[in-house]
């Protein structure tokens, strides 16, 4: 005799029960967002209308594996392979940094300080998933871009959601260390959200972060400042007269990155907060005339 498949509403409830067992804080939701796709993209609506219709076998074959993945910690957008990000639907890719929601502050502050005035050329150092260059490829449609990851999957990656935005013909995707790769500059906009937790807190991070995402994306030397000292070093070979530079900063931050900025003769510009009321992005300007003829 075979069992009666269970209920949306049963299935549910038994992942939730799952999750919170395992230590997943948003338990519901990502229960909610993963039966959904296991049920072959089901709406909100579909759920919250129909929450007695049964699941197929297939529907619990992919929600058993969503959910022992999710009961490990990994992250929902890298069990569904995408994310959204600004206005955009991105592959996440294994591999690569799994973008955030706190970047896209480093995006409102591009369209800010720019406002009517677009940047021509834009710089994006350590670009991974390609979520900022694409972002504001995708706000600016007369930009064009370089993204530089010292990462072969990053690359790979920033290409791939490059190709998705329709922006792959308008920027370079390059394989270095920092601005290493580049011969000569000339940007009007830097942008860089670099690793930046100190080595000795990596063991602390959640599971997702610290099983998920590269190390490489993450691990910014003893005090976190490592990839700022490096690449604010290489900024005069690569901004234009006036160009802006944003970088987005852990807790705590936002003042050591500044000073670094000002001691290369960049202007502070002010920090920006996250939606969380962190200080999350730094801004500097580079003076109007090269700093060889000031
Ligand atoms: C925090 S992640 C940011 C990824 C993406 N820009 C974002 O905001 O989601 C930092 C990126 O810097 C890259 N990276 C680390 N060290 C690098 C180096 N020396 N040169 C170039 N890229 C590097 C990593 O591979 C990673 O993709």
């Amino acid at each position: 005799m075979s069992m009666a498949a269970r209920t949306r509403a049963q299935a549910l409830t038994a992942t939730v029960q799952a999750f919170v067992a395992a230590g997943v804080d948003t338990a519901t939701e990502d229960a909610r967002l993963l039966l959904r796709a296991a049920c072959g993209g089901l709406s909100r609506l579909d759920l919250a209308m129909a929450p007695d219709a049964p699941l197929t076998r297939a529907d619990e074959t992919r929600l058993a594996s969503f959910a022992a993945r999710r009961a490990n910690r990994e992250p929902v957008s890298r069990i569904l392979g995408a994310r959204g990000f600004w206005s955009l639907d991105l592959v996440v890719a294994q591999e690569v940094l799994d973008p955030r929601a706190d970047t896209e502050t480093l995006i409102e502050t591009a369209l800010r300080l720019c406002g009517d005035a677009p940047p021509r050329t834009i710089l994006d150092l350590g670009s991974g998933s390609g979520a900022i260059v694409c972002a504001l490829l995708d706000e600016w449609p007369q930009a064009r871009a370089v993204a530089v990851d010292l990462s072969p999957h990053a690359c790979l990656a920033t290409l791939h959601n490059l190709e998705r935005c329709r922006a792959a013909d308008r920027a370079f995707v390059l394989r270095g260390r920092w601005g290493e790769a580049l011969a000569s500059g000339g940007f009007d906009l830097i942008v860089s959200n670099p690793p930046y937790i100190a080595t000795g807190d990596l063991a602390g991070l959640d599971p997702e972060v610290r099983l998920y995402d590269p190390v490489l994306a993450l691990d910014g030397g003893a005090d976190g400042l490592d990839a700022y000292r490096a690449i604010v070093g290489d900024l005069p070979r690569f901004a234009a007269p006036g160009a802006l530079a944003l970088f987005e900063v852990g807790i705590g931050q936002a003042g050591d990155v500044a000073a670094l900025l000002a001691e290369r003769g960049l202007a502070p510009l002010g920090v920006d907060r996250d939606l969380g009321g962190r200080e999350r992005v730094v801004a500097a300007h580079w003076p109007a005339a090269p700093l060889s003829t000031l």
